[in-house]
């Protein structure tokens, strides 16, 4: 049953009365940084541009930009709960930055509206489970697009929001054999290279550099550097594993793609 407070609140005038609302926040906000500014600092009134109306007004917009991100995040916190209190299976499975790639049974999850997720969540916010909440951890092609402190700082939540034995799997391209392919004359044969309509590619540098750095990749990892990030955020039991296999039977066969050349199961 729809209320009449409920009426008014998911009406159109109520939301421009809010953003109006909020608009106003903010320049009272904005308007009061400078004026204390202006207290604490006065021999920069001698310098006028505290005074530039320009730099008031930047000062608003990145108030009013922050606003909204402090908005967004919180209306994905609140989401987030309740599809977790929705979601019926425990311990969790899930599987992170999903895309179009969901898996039936787990929890999927992606920052991207349009992806196929049940939770729309950003993990540079974190885990929104609870520690111990997960039996497996999954991700393909995904870790790769995170910043290497961002990274870490995923790989510790894993570590974090897993229960004793269980299991974070990784899967992602491998910088080894990229690098690898980059110095062999069929360098051009590789068949993602046709699948993902990447034929246009002239030499190996353009090929390289399109692997470090197409489809917003940050940071590449093979073995080594993959195992070290590992440790750093906790992991002890490291093992590399191959395409589609699994000493679990809930983490086979979950690879989708051929290019997902470096796969790794760590163990809590
Ligand atoms: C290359 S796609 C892989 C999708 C799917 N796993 C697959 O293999 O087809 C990477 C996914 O990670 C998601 N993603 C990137 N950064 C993210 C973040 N900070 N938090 C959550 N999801 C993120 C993107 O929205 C995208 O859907």
């Amino acid at each position: 049953m729809v209320v009449a407070g409920d009426e008014i609140c998911a009406s159109p005038l109520f939301a421009r009365a809010a953003d109006v609302a909020r608009l106003i926040w903010c320049t009272k906000r904005g308007l009061r940084d400078t004026v204390n500014e202006m207290l604490l600092y006065p021999e920069r009134l001698m310098v006028s541009k505290y005074l530039d109306p320009l730099r008031i007004l930047t000062g608003m917009g990145r108030r009013a930009s922050a606003l909204s991100m402090q908005l967004a995040k919180k209306k994905r916190r609140e989401d987030a709960k309740v599809a977790l209190s929705r979601f019926a299976l425990r311990p969790l499975n899930v599987n992170i930055g999903c895309g179009g790639q969901p898996f039936k049974d787990w929890l999927n999850l992606d920052l991207d509206s349009e992806a196929k997720a049940d939770i729309i969540w950003n993990v540079t916010d974190g885990l929104p489970f609870a520690s111990g909440a997960c039996a497996f951890i999954y991700c393909e092609h995904f870790l790769e697009h995170l910043a290497i402190e961002d990274g870490v700082r995923f790989l510790a939540e894993c570590h974090r929001s897993l229960q004793e034995r269980g299991v974070v799997r990784i899967g992602m391209p491998s910088a080894q054999e990229i690098v690898r392919h980059y110095f062999e004359s069929d360098w051009a044969n590789q068949p993602w290279l046709e699948k993902y309509g990447f034929t246009w590619i002239k030499t190996r540098a353009e090929y390289i550099n399109v692997c470090f750095r197409e489809w917003g990749h940050q940071w590449l990892y093979d073995v080594e550097e993959l195992q070290r990030r590992l440790r750093e955020a906790g992991f002890t039991q490291i093992e590399i594993v191959k395409w589609g296999e699994s000493r679990h039977f809930e983490l086979r066969n979950r690879e989708t793609r051929i290019e997902t050349l470096l796969i790794c199961e760590a163990t809590k």
